[in-house]
């Protein structure tokens, strides 16, 4: 089971340092960027300004560190990929900023953080469980750890990414589709109080592909900004949660794991 677990990282990890060169290419795409920029605030929107330490798990290129500028006093980024981090490095290196390259669940730091986030990195994990509770010892006793996850339950969503898997050969095969309900079940089994909420609607689509042409995405991407805030506190009803593209986990430490003598 283990080396199973470890095969699928390791195929995952290549994965990502053959694609490193074009998936750096979304966040350098003027509309792609607006639209990624917009997923990651609207992951934040309820964290209290300035963030003081900070960790994004599997941060790929790195870009939050350059979105999020001025609003965090310190950034690590980490991820398994060489190629991503190098990137990351390149692009979005500087002061206060941190690249490591590591898988999450070998990191470890004499710092705790105040906020440690992921955005679509759940999924890609063998035993996501492990690293919910290796990062309880990263966080800050009233730290939030924000997780961004591509939630199963819309059919159209699901029918997209079955034929993404099939036309597009650099699709991470291997990943795992989550409802809504469970990851949340499973952030609450690791012993997280959580609460949730849909994000993205018509913006989603367009943080993944460079397809369209910049006079079409970028209009777009500027509308979409604007829109997509509005109808997330729409589809936030129950009955019709199901049609965000992601569902954002925000996960506290349980009172006993919130001590300090642990
Ligand atoms: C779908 S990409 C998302 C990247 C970035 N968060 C974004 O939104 O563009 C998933 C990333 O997680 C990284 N990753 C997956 N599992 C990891 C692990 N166990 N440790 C470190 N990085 C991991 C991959 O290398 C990849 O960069």
């Amino acid at each position: 089971m283990e080396n199973t677990a470890k095969s699928i990282e390791s195929a995952d990890r290549e994965l990502f340092d053959n694609i490193a060169h074009s998936y750096v290419q979304k966040d350098l795409k003027p509309y792609c960027r607006i639209a990624r920029r917009l997923r990651l605030e609207r992951t934040l929107k309820n964290i209290p300004r300035p963030m003081r330490a900070l960790l994004e798990g599997g941060c790929g290129a790195g870009f939050s560190a350059d979105y999020l500028k001025g609003e965090y006093i310190q950034f690590v980024g980490l991820d398994y990929s060489q190629g991503l981090i190098d990137y990351a490095e390149r692009y979005n290196g500087g002061k206060n900023v941190l690249f490591v390259c590591k898988n999450i669940t070998d990191y470890t730091s004499a710092e705790q953080f105040d906020v440690i986030f992921m955005i679509g990195v759940l999924h890609h994990i063998p035993d996501p469980a492990e690293v919910l509770q290796h990062l309880k010892r990263l966080l800050k006793p009233a730290g939030v750890l924000v997780v961004n996850e591509p939630q199963r339950g819309n059919p159209l969503i699901g029918l997209l990414r079955r034929a993404r898997k099939f036309i597009d050969p650099k699709y991470s095969a291997d990943q795992v589709e989550f409802s809504a309900a469970e990851v949340e079940d499973l952030f609450r089994r690791c012993g997280y109080a959580v609460s949730s909420f849909p994000q993205g609607v018509f913006s989603t689509p367009l943080a993944e592909t460079r397809l369209l042409p910049d006079f079409v995405g970028f209009p777009l991407a500027v509308l979409f900004k604007y829109l997509d805030p509005i109808v997330e506190i729409m589809v936030n009803l129950p009955v019709l949660r199901r049609v965000a593209w992601n569902i954002v986990v925000e996960a506290r430490l349980g009172p006993r794991e919130g001590t300090p003598e642990n």
